[in-house]
Formats: C-alpha cells, structure tokens, sequence
C-alpha cells in the first residue's frame, strides 16, 4: 500500500468523516452505503441491470414476509420453522446463515407491526450470475460506484465473508455445471471433476458417483465445493485418503477484479493459482468454476461407536477413554485411506463416523478393536457398529442421513483449532484437561458446549502434493486432527445470545492455544474476530499472500473479516468500510 503523503491524506480525509454526519458525507476513503448522496442511482442499478441482462435482484431479507406491507402468514411460518435449517438460505441471492451476522435485524420471531426489519448486514442487491461477463459487470458497477463487493455462494461462512452491509453480492449459486474429463499436466494424469462455483458437495458426490468416481468435498452436504470450502483448505471424509480439497485442484477459472478471464493453473498464473489454493476464500479473484482430481469409486468401509458417559457414571474411566482415543489416533495417522470424526460432549463421547476407503468393514474392525480393548478394560460399556459399502455415496448416505440436504442445523457459533500430533504426544493430559473444562461450561441458553474432531492424516506423504504447491495453513500438515468447538443456542435470539456465544468461542479457543500455541486453527471453522487471525490462519503464508493480493487487488476491493489485508479497512459502528492508513 503506498504511505507518506498518500497515507496522510487518506488519514485527513477521514477524520472528518467520522466525527460529523458520516452518512451525508462521507470520506471517499470509505465505501459508500445506502442513503448516502453518492450511492448509485435507481437509474445506475437500472443500467447494471441491463448489462446483466435482468439478472440484477434487490436483496431482501428473508424474513420481509413477517413484517409490515409483505407479511404473509403462511410463508412467514414457513420461514419461522426452516429459520435453523441451512436449505433455507443456499437458494436465496443475500441471505446467508450465521445468526451472528444475521443478527435479527428482520426476525420472523418479532412484533408483525412494530418490530423493525431491515437488510442489516446483508446485501442490498445480487447479480444472479450466470456468466464471466455478469462478474466483470459486477467488479466494475463496485470499482465505479466505489461500494462494497463480495460473492455470496451458499452463505455458510462463520465468519462474515460472504455478506456485507450496502454491498453488491455475486451470487454464484446457479454456476452447477459438473463434467468428468480426462486430464492431463505435468502435475497429474487422470480422472477430475470440472464444477461449476455453484455446485454442492450433494451435486457431486451423486454425478461422481454415476461416472464410478469420488470426488473430494465437505460432511455437509450442502457446502460448496469450489468457493469458500476448497479456497480455505477444506475437509471430509477422504481426509486421510486424498488430503484437503485444496490438495485436489488443477486450476481454476476466475475473473479477476481488473476483468480478466484467465485460468489459474501450476503453470497459468501460478501465484494466483497458489493463493486460490487454501489461501482464503473471496480474496484473491472470483472462481467461476474449479477442476479437482477424481479417484476411483470402489468399497468403502464405515463405523460409529458410543461410550454414554451418564450410563458408565465413572468420570476418571470416561476422560481415560477419551485419552486413549487420542493415543490411538496416532496409529490411525498410519493408515491411508482412514479418517474418523468424534463428537466429546459432557455425556458422551461418540465416533460419528470413520471411513476407510478401499477395505471391507472387517478391516476398520480390526483397527477399531484395540480401542474396544481398552474400553473394556476401564470397564466402560459402549455400542458400536461397522459395515460396508460398494461405493462412496452409500457410505456418506449412510452417515450423513437426510440426502440431499443433510440435517446440519445454522444455531451455532463455532471455532476451534488444529492439534499437533507432538501435542498429542507430549502434552495429553493437558489437552484433555483443556477439553474437560470446555466441555463443562454451557451456553447462555443452557445448551452444553460440544467439541468435535476430524482425524485424517494431510501430510505431503499421503496426500502426493510437493510442499509449497498451495497455500494451506502449514500446521494442517503437523495435525492430528481438527478440533471444532461448537456453542450452540436459540436460533430465535436474543442476539446477546449470539454474542456471548461469539466470546465464549473466543476463550476457548486461547485454553487450547495454551496448549498447542504453533496449532495454527483452519479458517474456515474458526472466528472472525480471534486477535491472533493471521499467524493462526495463513502461518508463514502471510507475507506472500498479502504481496498477492496486491498483485491482483492492488486497491482491495474484494474484503472479508480475516481475509489477507483485510486490516487495510476498519468497520464502523455504523457498519462502513472505511480506508485505514496503515502500511501493509
Ligand atoms: C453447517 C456447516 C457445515 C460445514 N461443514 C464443513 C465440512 O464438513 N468441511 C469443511 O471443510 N468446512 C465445513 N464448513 C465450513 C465451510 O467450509 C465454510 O463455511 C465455507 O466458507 C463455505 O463456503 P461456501 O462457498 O459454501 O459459502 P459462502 O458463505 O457463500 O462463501 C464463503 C466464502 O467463500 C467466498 N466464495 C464463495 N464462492 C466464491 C467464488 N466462486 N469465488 C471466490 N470466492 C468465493 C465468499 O465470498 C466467502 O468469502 C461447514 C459450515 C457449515 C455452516
Ligand atoms: C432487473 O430486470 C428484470 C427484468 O426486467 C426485472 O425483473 C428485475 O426486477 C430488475 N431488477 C431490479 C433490481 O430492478
Ligand atoms: C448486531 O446488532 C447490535 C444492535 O442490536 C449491534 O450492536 C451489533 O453491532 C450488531 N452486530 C453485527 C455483527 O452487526
Ligand atoms: C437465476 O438465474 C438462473 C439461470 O438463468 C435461473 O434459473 C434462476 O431462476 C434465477 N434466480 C433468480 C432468483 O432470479
Ligand atoms: C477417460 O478414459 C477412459 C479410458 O482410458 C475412458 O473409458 C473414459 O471414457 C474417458 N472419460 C472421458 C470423460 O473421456
Ligand atoms: C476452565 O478454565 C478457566 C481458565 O483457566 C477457568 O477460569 C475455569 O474455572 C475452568 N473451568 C472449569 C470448569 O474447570
Ligand atoms: C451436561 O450439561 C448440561 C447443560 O449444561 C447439564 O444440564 C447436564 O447436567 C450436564 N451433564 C453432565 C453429565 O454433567
Ligand atoms: C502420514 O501418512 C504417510 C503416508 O501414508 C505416512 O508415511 C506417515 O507416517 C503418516 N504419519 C505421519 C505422522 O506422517
Ligand atoms: C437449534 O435449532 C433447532 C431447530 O430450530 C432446535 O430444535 C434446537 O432446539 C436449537 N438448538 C438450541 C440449543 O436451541
């Protein structure tokens, strides 16, 4: 960013701006909002729409049909009874999930008359996009206007990035193009997927599946594969048989926010190409579509088991099993192919799901069993199961039941952080002692505070990709596994709810820094507002990142909370982005 007088300048400008009637005049150092006398016309969103062939919508929030001229009884308790439910929000153009940054501004929980219901932190308008040409339009009606810009995928994201007071969202929902190809670089010869930016891990896996493939994506079914899942690392259940989402893409196709069309490839633009590679979603370029590796359908193993911690009554026995389940998972890093996901909670603790690709039920058995050994042992009872299916899709039916949507639910704040293997090694007792407090406490509303974890070996051996190919958090090459603490809470507010469960996050995310204070946290789980954002989310990726970001957003016009160079802006109360003079 240059400095000196430049700096200065923007530093003056805006000191005026924020002490006297901001909305009126405001600093062009900062974006414009509705209401304000320089933001576009009715007359300049017709134009857009034009450009865009009428594919420009007015946001609005989904809740409209609760209140005022728009209510509409019927649709109203539709909206009501779906509020926690993530089908609700992916096939809307503004409306995105988090209740944090939903925050209620339109509840369909308030007074029909006299609550208020405004647009808050959504977008006031999307382009429904369809083409390279609508995003170039788009970049450019922001740069010009100068107003704020951010693509809107399915709105899962934590952390804010898909969404944004008085901006314009792209929306790329409707890019659900999936081809198989036969693909062929110096990097890689084989099967790859081509998805569209709009295609759901839920689109995928079942054409995958059809064409004798898998392909990599998220539990949720309803996540996108291409935007903020696969731009951020992304895992699932082939964790530990491919590695992270990022370590499966070829290249991608984007547009750039000066209104290139390029790919993005090892060879095409491979800085770009590199940063597009986990090194944060939203931020670099807009991805039209992505080609990922395939792999090769065939069976798949899968398992869950239960300890009921109020059945066995025994706390010491419980937390001692829970210790020995980390021991094992360092034997489980051994096997290619295994990933596990567990939930801790204070009244059980639960395999939801392990996958062992390309081995019969009788194999996950047999590495489950010395763990059952154990259990027994401690005298713990415990219920579990193994089986297996002839191809991945019946396997992640089987453990993510309610296909297509899955039943993930939206009332929730979550964090979390990567846990080391020397952690795990070295410092078990502390960790669990950390995971027994956490699991403890409770929520505003009562709810207990679960934590999940992802096991699956990422390390450059098992998942065939050279060191520095891509911009992943190196500490996800160092975990044992993902650690996800989850705060959950009445998605009908109060909206103090929310922020307390935004605090409580926070803290329990600094416990287990204590413990493993190189564990880095994966972005995409993981808070908006954590003090220690850059070191734990990009590590020694920053400074090239950030040198990226300036190649291809010179004037940061992409923005998200903890994207790289996202403290070039400050939020105001009043929700502005405004220009900070800091030296980047
Ligand atoms: C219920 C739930 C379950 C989840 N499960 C998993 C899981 O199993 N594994 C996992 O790894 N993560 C999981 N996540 C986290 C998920 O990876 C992130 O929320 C991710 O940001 C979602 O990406 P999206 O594109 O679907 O969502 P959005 O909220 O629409 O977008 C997220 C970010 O990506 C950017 N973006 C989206 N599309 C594009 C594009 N085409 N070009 C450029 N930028 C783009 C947006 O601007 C934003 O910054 C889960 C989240 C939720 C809410
Ligand atoms: C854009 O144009 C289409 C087609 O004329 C129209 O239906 C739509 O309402 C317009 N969008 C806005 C925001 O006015
Ligand atoms: C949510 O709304 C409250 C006022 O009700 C406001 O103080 C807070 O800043 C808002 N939060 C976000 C993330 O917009
Ligand atoms: C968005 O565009 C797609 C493709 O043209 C169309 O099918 C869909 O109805 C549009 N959605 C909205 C909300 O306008
Ligand atoms: C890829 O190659 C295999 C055999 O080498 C062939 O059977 C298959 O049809 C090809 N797939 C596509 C999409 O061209
Ligand atoms: C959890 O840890 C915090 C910080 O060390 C401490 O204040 C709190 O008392 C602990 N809670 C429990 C239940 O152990
Ligand atoms: C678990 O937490 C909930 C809510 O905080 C509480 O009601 C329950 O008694 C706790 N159970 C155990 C076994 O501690
Ligand atoms: C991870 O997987 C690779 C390849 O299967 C293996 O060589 C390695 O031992 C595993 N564990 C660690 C800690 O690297
Ligand atoms: C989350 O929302 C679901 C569905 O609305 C609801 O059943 C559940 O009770 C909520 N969770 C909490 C802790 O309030």
């Amino acid at each position: 960013m240059p400095h000196g007088t430049l700096s200065l300048l923007a530093c003056i400008s805006l000191l005026p701006g924020a002490l006297s009637a901001p909305s009126h005049h405001p600093s062009p150092h900062c974006r414009f909002l509705p209401g304000d006398r320089q933001w576009p016309r009715n007359s300049d969103w017709a134009q857009l729409n034009t450009t865009v062939s009428g594919r420009l919508i007015a946001g609005k929030p989904l809740a409209h049909v609760c209140h005022g001229p728009d209510y509409d009884a019927a649709a109203c308790a539709e909206v009501r009874n779906r509020w926690s439910e993530p089908p609700l929000y992916f096939p809307d153009p503004v409306n995105v999930m988090s209740p944090y940054w939903l925050n209620l501004t339109c509840s369909p929980f308030s007074d029909r008359d006299n609550a208020p219901c405004e647009l808050g932190n959504l977008a006031s308008y999307a382009i429904n996009v369809t083409s390279a040409e609508d995003v170039v339009a788009g970049l450019a009606f922001a740069q010009n206007h100068n107003i704020r810009v951010q693509v809107k995928n399915t709105g899962h994201d934590y952390l804010g990035r898909s969404t944004g007071p008085g901006s314009l969202a792209l929306w790329t929902h409707n890019l659900k193009d999936i081809a198989f190809i036969n693909y062929t670089s110096p990097q890689y010869t084989g099967p790859a997927a081509k998805l569209g930016a709009g295609v759901q891990a839920f689109d995928a896996y079942k054409v995958a599946a059809e064409h004798g493939l898998r392909v990599v994506g998220g539990y949720c079914p309803t996540v996108g594969i291409a935007g903020g899942y696969l731009q951020g690392a992304g895992h699932g259940p082939l964790l530990g048989a491919y590695g992270l989402a990022a370590d499966n893409v070829l290249e991608f196709e984007a547009v750039t926010v000066d209104g290139r069309h390029l790919t993005a490839s090892p060879t095409s633009h491979a800085d770009l190409f590199w940063a597009l590679s986990g090194g944060g979603a939203g931020n670099y370029a807009v991805v039209l579509s992505v080609t990922t590796k395939a792999h090769r359908d065939g069976v798949v193993a899968g398992g869950s088991l239960t300890v009921d911690h109020l059945q066995n009554g025994d706390d010491e026995a419980f937390w001692e099993a829970v210790q020995a389940w980390h021991r094992r998972l360092l034997v489980f890093d051994t096997i290619p192919g295994l990933t596990t996901v567990y939930r801790i909670t204070n009244a059980s603790f639960q395999v939801t799901q392990a996958t062992l690709v390309d081995h019969p039920a009788s194999d996950l058995e047999d590495n489950l069993r010395p763990f059952l050994r154990e259990l027994d042992a401690l005298g713990l009872h415990y219920t579990y199961e193994v089986n297996d299916h002839p191809s991945y899709y019946g396997h992640f039916a089987t453990y993510n039941p309610g296909l297509p949507y899955g039943s993930y639910l939206n009332n929730e704040t979550i964090g979390g952080r990567l846990v080391s293997r020397e952690t795990v090694r070295e410092r078990l007792p502390e960790l669990t002692a950390v995971l027994r407090n956490i699991t403890s406490t409770q929520t505003g509303t009562g709810a207990p505070v679960n934590v999940n974890g992802v096991a699956g070996n990422a390390t450059h051996l098992r998942t065939v990709t050279a060191p520095g190919r891509n911009a992943v958090l190196p500490a996800w090459r160092e975990a044992l596994y993902h650690l996800i603490i989850e705060e959950w809470f009445d998605g009908a507010g109060p909206v103090d709810v929310f922020q307390e469960a935004q605090a409580a996050v926070n803290e329990h995310q600094e416990l287990l820094r204590a413990v493993d204070p190189e564990g880095g946290a994966y972005i995409n789980e993981a808070t908006f507002d954590n003090p220690a954002w850059k070191e734990d989310y990009f590590g020694e990726n920053y400074g090239e990142l950030l040198r990226i970001k300036k190649r291809y957003d010179p004037d940061f016009v992409l923005y998200g909370p903890s994207a790289v160079g996202s403290d070039a802006w400050t939020r105001t109360a009043e929700g502005r982005l405004c220009r900070r003079h800091l030296d980047l």
